[in-house]
């Protein structure tokens, strides 16, 4: 009796702690594309057919990019059963065969609805329809959800996102639960079991810095609103500093770069939000830095953090799982400028250590270090290094 009993606690137990997300799933940041940043409303299945095209066809695939996103504007209607609608003039063949077609490339698919009544862009949204929703999805196939925050007056986010999240389980097909609730609620204090990311902010521009009401922030004031949510980041849990905005158009190739570099180093999702149809060599090399990605995708899935502030330069640091570190030297300034980092920043024991250091974007090893390493850096630039261990003083 005893026996049962306690098997049963323990069951019980096992049900409320893991009763939501699909565990095992995001082990390291998801990477994808999702067609918000670039094409906003203007989604079709031709758009969606041929960015599946170009992820293979760009290299993007191979460089570990997986997830096809399509956000906002999809959906048109419910039919008379309650189930979602897709708008049959841009998905003329339905989302299934939309879904075939990019799992025929060896890619996943992503699908978005919103948490109110109505999402951002006024479609029918899922509130009270969390079970339809979710079941839709599983028979369409899809692997993937964007899950948003608009018309949710009076609508709490926990229970919200929650509800979404178990119907997803209870749809029976794995999906990785992107939670977009811009970090109002502080997501990363309750939605680890919930979803296996959560948005910490308002949605980016294609800005290096520059902000609209608080809503629009460019990626620069973004990085700032990270510091201080490493410690809820890690494997099947990311914080997700919004997608990217990397072959846009409206920043350098410099700033793009500091972008990827910073998004590598906070294990956001490395989500593209550009026309993979036609990026030019820079966005390519950027956005296929095998070098920077691994970062990124590090098994030890510990987040990077702000090491050194003189305020218009930074120093930024990652751990890696094999013990290695990576270091951002970033210069926030208008010219350029010396960025500096000494060993001890990152440990004082490491102080009179010395590193191998390699440059992730040159792909070239500088030589040996010891106490430290400066480089002039240009123009809200970063120069991304990865230190190896090589002795001990
Ligand atoms: C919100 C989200 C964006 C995008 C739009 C779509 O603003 O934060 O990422 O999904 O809605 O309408």
């Amino acid at each position: 009796m005893m026996k049962y009993s306690f098997a049963l606690v323990i069951t019980l137990c096992m049900g409320l702690g893991h009763a939501q997300k699909f565990d095992g799933l995001a082990q390291t940041p998801p990477m994808g594309w999702n067609s918000w940043n670039k094409f906003n409303c203007d989604v079709s299945e031709k758009l969606i057919k041929e960015i599946a095209d170009a992820m293979v066809a760009s290299g993007m695939k191979d460089a570990g990019y997986q997830y096809i996103v399509i956000d906002d504007c999809w959906q048109i209607d419910r039919d008379g059963n309650g189930k979602i609608v897709a708008d049959p003039e841009r998905f003329p063949s339905g989302i299934k065969a939309l879904v075939d077609y990019v799992h025929g490339k060896g890619l996943k698919f992503g699908i978005y609805s919103c948490a109110g009544t109505k999402t951002c862009q006024e479609r029918p949204g899922s509130h009270g329809m969390e079970r339809i929703d979710a079941k839709t999805y599983a028979e369409w196939g899809v692997d993937y959800l964007k899950y948003d925050w608009c018309f949710t007056e009076g609508i709490e986010p926990i229970a919200a996102y929650t509800a979404m999240s178990e119907a997803i389980k209870e749809a029976g097909r794995p999906m990785i639960f992107s939670i977009c609730e811009w970090g109002l609620s502080k997501p990363w204090t309750w939605a680890r079991d919930v979803g296996h990311l959560w948005r910490t902010t308002y949605d980016i521009r294609d800005w290096y810095d520059g902000e609209i009401n608080g809503n629009f922030l460019g990626w620069s004031i973004i990085l700032d609103k990270q510091v201080g949510l490493e410690k809820y980041s890690g494997p099947g849990h990311w914080n997700d500093p919004d997608m990217l905005e990397v072959g846009n158009g409206r920043q350098t190739n410099t700033e793009y770069k500091a972008h990827f570099s910073f998004w590598a180093l906070l294990n956001a999702p490395l989500i593209a939000g550009n026309d993979l149809r036609n990026m030019d060599a820079n966005t390519i090399e950027i956005l296929t830095n095998t070098e920077v990605i691994a970062i990124n995708q590090d098994q030890l899935g510990q987040q990077g953090y702000k090491i050194f502030d003189y305020g218009d330069s930074e120093v930024w640091c990652k751990n890696l799982y094999n013990g290695d570190y990576c270091i951002i030297l970033f210069n926030r300034a208008s010219s350029r400028q010396q960025v500096a980092v000494q060993w001890e920043m990152i440990a004082p024991e490491l102080a009179a250590d010395s590193f191998a250091l390699r440059d992730l974007w040159k792909h070239e090893d500088l030589g040996d270090f010891k106490y430290g390493f400066n480089a002039e850096i240009p123009s809200h630039g970063a120069k991304m290094i990865r230190l190896k261990k090589r002795y001990k003083h």
